[in-house]
């Protein structure tokens, strides 16, 4: 079977289709033939050396395909299931044995590609916006990125929640999709000062919750569009690792909270990962959340995935095709 390989980190150009050896699955474990491959961010981060790897490295952690063979004491799967997974390392292969316990049951109705493309981002919004905050009716969120493959889903899952949603993006095209998608208030964060903007649909109040997955370029409108005792949800860096946090200036902004979380602490048990990945499976299936698969790559055009979603030319989730 073929799969990227990394022997350096650096930019798309270190990732190598290369020929490896089909994995057999150990115990506890299954082999996922893939037919979809979740292109994340933090591939990026990976690949750049931000989230340090073990080197040489396979790199990926979601995809979705069908059980090939099942390894000792799996009962959680049989040959022949549809199976998604995210959060385990390997996906930007043929195949991968992935711990059946780390893996969820693709529901009928939903297709690989369609979980490929969801299961890791939305499951992120689910806990970000169901357990980490609940998002209530009325109440107005910040959601930056909103056009990418977490922030549609987050757009959409809020609105369904009854949220009042002010989207930021990176283009005209992007505004013009989140808007179809439900945003209330759209912002272009590269020409608009974002803490102004939110001011001024707020009335001068700001936001409950912020969800903040830019970083480094968003922190300060983020910080500043935060109403009193505010929550800046801090879970990504795509445009750089935001600056320490001052204690201060948590106090300076009114009493504000702020969590910098990740999925894998929120999906520690396989019933957090089973609940988590069904409510997600649920909202899709009743069509309040639709799933955009904006670009597929072949797999071994991996590294022009990457120089497309860096350069921010991307729009919902991308995919690679095996
Ligand atoms: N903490 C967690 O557990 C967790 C889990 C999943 C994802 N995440 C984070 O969520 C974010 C979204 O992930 P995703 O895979 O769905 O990616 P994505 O949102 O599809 O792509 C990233 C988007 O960020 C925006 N961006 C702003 N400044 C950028 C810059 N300097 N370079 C590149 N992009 C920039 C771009 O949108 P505009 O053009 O509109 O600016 C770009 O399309 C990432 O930061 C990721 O790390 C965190």
């Amino acid at each position: 079977m073929h799969a990227i390989r990394f022997e350096t980190t650096g930019g798309p150009e270190v990732l190598k289709y290369v020929e490896v050896d089909t994995p057999t699955p150990g115990p506890g474990r299954i082999l996922v033939r893939h037919q979809a491959i979740g292109i994340n961010f933090i591939d990026t981060y990976q690949r750049s050396g931000l989230y340090p790897m073990k080197l040489p490295s396979g790199l990926g952690s979601e995809a979705a395909g069908v059980v090939e063979a099942v390894g000792e004491g799996v009962t959680r799967f049989k040959t022949g299931d549809l199976a998604a997974y995210a959060g385990t390392p390997g996906a930007y292969a043929d195949a991968n044995a992935v711990i059946a316990d780390r893996a969820v049951k693709v529901p009928a109705g939903i297709d690989a590609r369609t979980a490929a493309a969801a299961l890791l981002k939305g499951m992120t919004v689910e806990f970000l916006i169901r357990r980490l905050h609940r998002v209530e009716a009325g109440e107005t969120i910040l959601v930056h990125a909103a056009a990418g493959g977490v922030g549609q889903i987050m757009t959409q899952w809020a609105k369904a929640l009854g949220a009042v949603v002010i989207a930021t993006v990176g283009s005209e095209e992007k505004a013009m999709r989140v808007r179809e998608l439900g945003a209330d208030h759209v912002i272009l964060y590269r020409d608009q000062d974002v803490a102004a903007e939110v001011r001024r649909i707020t009335g001068g109040k700001g936001v409950p919750v912020a969800y903040d997955s830019v970083g480094k370029d968003t922190f300060d409108g983020t910080l500043k569009s935060l109403a009193r005792r505010g929550l800046f949800v801090s879970f990504g860096n795509a445009s750089g690792p935001p600056p320490p946090v001052e204690a201060r200036q948590l106090m300076l902004g009114g009493s504000l909270f702020f969590t910098r979380p990740t999925m894998g602490d929120y999906q520690a048990t396989t019933a957090e990962l089973d609940a988590s990945a069904a409510a997600l499976f649920d909202i899709i299936g009743s069509g309040k959340v639709k799933v955009e698969i904006g670009q597929t790559f072949a797999l071994a055009d991996a590294r022009k995935a990457h120089e497309a979603l860096e350069s921010r030319t991307t729009i919902g989730a991308s995919l690679l095709i095996p």
